[in-house]
């Protein structure tokens, strides 16, 4: 029985580190998680298996044969040694567990000095990311997406303007809910270059599923690239670039930066969403203005069937003036013909 335990055990924990549990890992904090996540399979598979093989074993040995019906076991009444041993063993083991599980937490949720403060805003259903330390404008530097410089220990401040959301990029493996009323904080030192999902991880209402974004890992000069290109003054690239130019910034914009394909149908851009109006036909015959109101602030004229507050409301702070007026430029165009 041991021996069949010992093997099924081995086999087991083989099986169990052999799969690909987890997305790509792209923060110092990741590989910390995936190596606590193996070290709890090392000890909890043999354990689940064992106990297995024991009871399975024990079905098949003692069952009730032909004949045996009226037979009882002998009267147990306990066996004080067996006790001390199966109470000491896991009690050894979850204490070890809890103490390795503790300093992984300390050690993830270390505080840095240097670290760049990125205060995150979810609301019904989109976030937006501002930059305290870096201003536009007068104002805190403010995206819909999300920029980070790689090996740069991040502290995101994550608040909610309406009900509970939780910001989660799961290659950082890091997540934490955005509550009504508090600001709730979460550590991340992302250190592999490439773009991850931003994704809403608590049911927030009819959008929950289309509240994704991008995370953006760059190395820290591409940042400060980013970062300028953001902190440009309003209307200096809108003289330059002709319209096909304007076209392809906005519908890069549409599908892209701004994410309008994810709740809209625009057939222009085969996107097909369906949380919000499809774009073919509320804004045939309509001009520009009425697209740019629609884009700042949808609560203005609502499209039949739709209810109020469902689209975001800060596109007007998230996109650069260029963006906002490339968006409108490539809809009224792809809506008109
Ligand atoms: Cu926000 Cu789900």
């Amino acid at each position: 029985m041991l021996t069949l335990g010992v093997l099924a055990s081995i086999a087991g924990v083989a099986i169990a580190l052999a799969i690909d549990w987890f997305p790509q890992s792209a923060s110092t904090q990741a590989k910390k998680v995936d190596s606590l996540w193996d070290i709890v399979l090392v000890i909890s598979v043999p354990i689940f298996i064992l106990v297995l093989v024991v009871v399975l074993f024990c079905v098949w040995k003692f069952r009730q044969r032909p004949g045996e019906e009226l037979k009882d076991g002998p009267p147990i009444h306990g066996n004080t040694q067996l006790e001390v041993v199966w109470t000491a063993i896991p009690a050894l083991l979850l204490v070890g567990l809890c103490s390795y599980t503790f300093f992984v937490l300390d050690e993830i949720e270390q505080k840095d000095p240097d670290e760049l403060v990125v205060n995150v805003t979810g609301e019904q259903f989109t976030w937006t990311f501002a930059y305290p330390s870096v201003r536009a404008g007068g104002k805190p530097l403010a995206s819909s997406q999300l920029y980070l410089p790689k090996d740069r220990p991040i502290r995101f401040n994550v608040r909610t303007k309406d009900v509970l959301h939780d910001f989660w990029v799961p290659q950082f493996r890091m997540k934490i809910d955005a509550v009504p009323g508090i600001t709730t904080q979460v550590r991340v030192t992302p250190d592999t270059v490439g773009r991850y999902p931003v994704v809403c991880a608590e049911l927030c209402g009819v959008g929950h599923a289309t509240m994704r974004q991008v995370a953006h890992v760059v190395e820290p000069g591409e940042f400060q690239r980013w970062v300028r290109s953001r902190q440009r003054p309003a209307g200096g690239a809108a003289a330059g670039g002709g319209g096909g130019q304007a076209a392809a910034d906005g519908r890069a914009i549409f599908t892209g930066a701004a994410g309008c394909g994810g709740c809209h149908t625009l057939a222009a851009a085969g996107t097909s969403g369906q949380t919000g109006p499809k774009l073919d036909q509320v804004l045939k015959g309509e001009d520009k203005a009425f697209i740019r109101e629609s884009i700042v602030n949808p609560g203005a004229k609502i499209a039949k069937g739709f209810g109020p507050n469902i689209m975001p409301e800060n596109f007007g702070q998230t996109l650069t003036p260029q963006e906002l007026n490339a968006l409108v430029d490539y809809l009224s165009k792809e809506t008109q013909g």
